[in-house]
């Protein structure tokens, strides 16, 4: 049995996002350095591409790099970022084909260049697709993202005046990076972690979470349908009562 089946199309999360964990203890488990699972992981990851494609997702958002990840061994650093490099040339056709349009969030420019470039030029050749949205994650953290929503709101208004009436959920959404992007239903961590690591704290304010132990470069198709299955019998209350659920449905 497939928990394929178990997914009922009108219920798909239009957004899912993945805290994408355990690539180095899924090497070291096997006596290997962290980077093979870093290469592993890269697997896993077309695979959850592939099933979003397949099953018409519209936005996956994937954190890849966080603001703190800076912090890790310049040498695995270093690794990431040619593993980053080489897989968008291996991909990126695919991603065409598939009708995949390509995001970052993040601090972009804090990349090596060939990076950044690379990731620039995918960004644009994609940007008329429409199939799935997908947004990688890049030297983001949510801490990162709010000070310079901030920022830039203050910078927007430092000639106007802006009043106590203006300041609304709506403005602060509209200067996140995420601002073309609705928020997720569905935030999924692997890896037997329960945190949140600086990711999409304002966004995911009522999204449903999902923990599972199972490593990244071990997360496949199935665990994804596994996991949307698992978010498909969940009753979504936003503050009201169960029975005021039932009436409306
Ligand atoms: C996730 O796997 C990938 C990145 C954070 C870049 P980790 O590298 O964090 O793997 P663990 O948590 O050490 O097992
Ligand atoms: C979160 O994983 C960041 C990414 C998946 C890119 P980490 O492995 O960096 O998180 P912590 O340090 O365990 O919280
Ligand atoms: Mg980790």
């Amino acid at each position: 049995m497939s928990y394929k089946n178990l997914i009922i199309k009108e219920n798909r999360p239009n957004h899912i996002a993945i805290i994408m964990d355990g690539n180095g203890r899924w090497a070291k488990k096997i006596g290997n350095i962290r980077l093979v699972g870093h290469k592993k992981g890269a697997n896993s990851v077309n695979e959850v591409i592939e099933a979003c494609v397949e099953l018409e997702i519209k936005y996956l958002t994937l954190y890849a790099f966080s603001t703190e990840n800076w912090n890790r061994p310049k040498t695995e650093i270093e690794g990431l970022m040619s593993l980053l490099l080489s897989t968008l040339e291996k991909e990126l056709e695919k991603l065409k084909k598939h009708g995949v349009r390509l995001k970052t969030i993040g601090d972009i420019s804090k990349l090596p260049q060939s990076v950044e470039l690379k990731l620039k030029k995918a960004i644009e050749e994609t940007a008329t697709n429409t199939g799935l949205t997908l947004t990688l994650a890049l030297s983001y953290s949510s801490r990162w993202e709010i000070t310079e929503m901030v920022k830039s709101i203050v910078e927007k208004y430092k000639n106007t005046e802006i009043t106590e009436n203006e300041i609304t959920s709506n403005l602060i959404e509209s200067h996140l990076s995420t601002k073309d992007i609705p928020d997720p239903e569905l935030l999924i961590r692997t890896s037997g972690e329960y945190r949140l690591s600086n990711f999409l704290l304002w966004q995911i304010a009522y999204t449903e979470l999902y923990f599972t132990d199972t490593l990244w470069p071990d997360f496949k198709k199935e665990d994804l349908y596994k996991a949307i299955a698992d978010y498909q019998k969940r009753e979504r209350r936003f503050g009201k009562t169960g029975e005021q659920i039932s009436n409306e449905a």
